[in-house]
């Protein structure tokens, strides 16, 4: 039986008192700073005070908006969202040493809510690269955190490299990381290395072994070399992890990064498994994705999850009529989540009477049925010969058959 309005409004409103009552991932987005880092994604100043912007609306906790040390252009960009930061923790990256890291807060320290984000190579790999033996690495960690928390509350600390460094290394230095001030330890899987049940296992190694572990936040930063870099971030949340880093189209280097929009879908429309709660208005993921891809230069592909311009594209006949029917049929979430206003159908050769009828009516033209039977099988003459027919060649269709009559 359908229900009532009266009923509506108390299931929607029990949903949202329960959502209220779930665990809280934060969402930091790197776009401005990883995502930027991709070869050829590089943003003008003007740019990347937009995406910011549109990033703070949308309820981003922690825009990651540059590297200040890195160029004169990444410290203006740094300063200027810092000083028009309304929601949003900005935050900028330092290596480990004392130059970066107060380049770093000159930069940030404008924001109502600043935080800087030092990080070091913990691997063998990467350990090697200062040439620092691990007791030299770990009194690094320790003085570099503790200067920074000496300028700024809101410290992060990264073990760049984490998933592939030793477990009994990862665990000494988060704790010295801890103690030395860091509220937020992020585990990177730098080279997009790991897997999900390794990541889940990661998080729950270092929330048991380490000691203060459950005074901070444990974040997951994860590349996408392997294409598993959402699968890995949900992962690691459901071990106990409570920040993902992540950009907008997954935009990164090489392979990119977790795909903000992805763990933020999964997590609302899978949250009956994954009852964890962001606070991002999913209805401003496409512009924003538009936008990202339009400065960066990147394309989105086309099958791309979620902002992909086929994500909500039907075109078989059997999905376009259970679509028209009720869509649910072969979606489980709506265009309009994400902030797509028309419903896509696209139509081509696999399409069927009834979306050739709603398509028409959407176009304006609502035929009688022998019309709409001429017309149908002019369309489907036309779409054997070309992949796609757009509304034009339909118009056409229309104008055709009202001049035969
Ligand atoms: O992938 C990585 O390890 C990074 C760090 C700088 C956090 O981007
Ligand atoms: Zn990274």
């Amino acid at each position: 039986p359908a229900q009532t309005r009266a009923e509506a409004a108390k299931s929607q409103a029990s949903r949202a008192e329960k959502a209220q009552s779930q665990p809280k991932v934060i969402i930091f987005d790197t776009t401005l700073r990883d995502g930027e880092q991709s070869p050829g994604a590089t943003m003008t100043h003007e740019e990347k005070l937009e995406i910011a912007s549109l990033l703070d609306e949308m309820g981003v906790d922690v825009i990651e908006a540059g590297f200040p040390i890195a160029s004169e252009g990444d410290f203006a960009a740094v300063t200027e969202i810092s000083k028009r930061s309304k929601n949003s923790t900005i935050c900028g990256l330092a290596r480990a040493n004392y130059k970066d890291i107060d380049r770093c807060w000159e930069a940030v320290k404008h924001a109502p809510s600043p935080r800087i984000h030092t990080f070091i190579g913990t691997s063998p790999l990467h350990r090697a690269i200062p040439n620092l033996n691990m007791d030299e690495m770990a009194q690094r960690i320790h003085d570099t955190v503790t200067h920074a928390r000496n300028l700024c509350d809101n410290v992060q600390w990264s073990a760049m490299d984490a998933t592939r460094t030793e477990h009994d290394y990862l665990c000494r230095v988060v704790e010295i990381a801890i103690k030395a001030g860091a509220s937020t330890i992020n585990i990177p899987d730098t080279v997009g290395y790991t897997a999900p049940r390794e990541s889940a296992d990661l998080i729950a190694m270092l929330l048991q072994r380490v000691p203060g572990a459950d005074g901070v936040i444990f974040a997951t930063h994860c590349h996408n070399d392997l294409g598993m870099a959402t699968a890995n971030s949900l992962a690691a949340v459901e071990a106990g992890a409570r920040q993902i880093e992540c950009t907008i189209n997954g935009l990164g280097e090489r392979a990119g990064n977790t795909a903000l929009e992805e763990v933020v879908m999964a997590m609302k429309v899978r949250n009956d498994i994954m009852p964890y709660r962001t606070q991002i208005d999913t209805t401003k993921i496409m512009n924003l994705s538009r936008r990202v891809s339009s400065v960066s230069g990147f394309a989105v592909q086309f099958n791309k999850a979620i902002v992909g311009k086929n994500a909500f594209l039907h075109e078989s006949g059997i999905h376009q009529d259970g679509v028209l029917k009720n869509i649910e049929t072969f979606e489980i979430m709506r265009p309009a989540d994400i902030g797509l206003t028309a419903h896509n159908i696209s139509m081509g050769k696999h399409s069927g009477r009834a979306a050739l009828r709603s398509k028409l009516k959407e176009l304006g033209y609502e035929l009688a049925d022998n019309q709409l039977n001429d017309v149908f099988v002019r369309f489907k003459a036309l779409a054997d010969s070309k992949k796609e027919v757009y509304d034009e060649d339909l118009l056409a269709l229309v104008a055709d058959e009202a001049t035969n009559d």
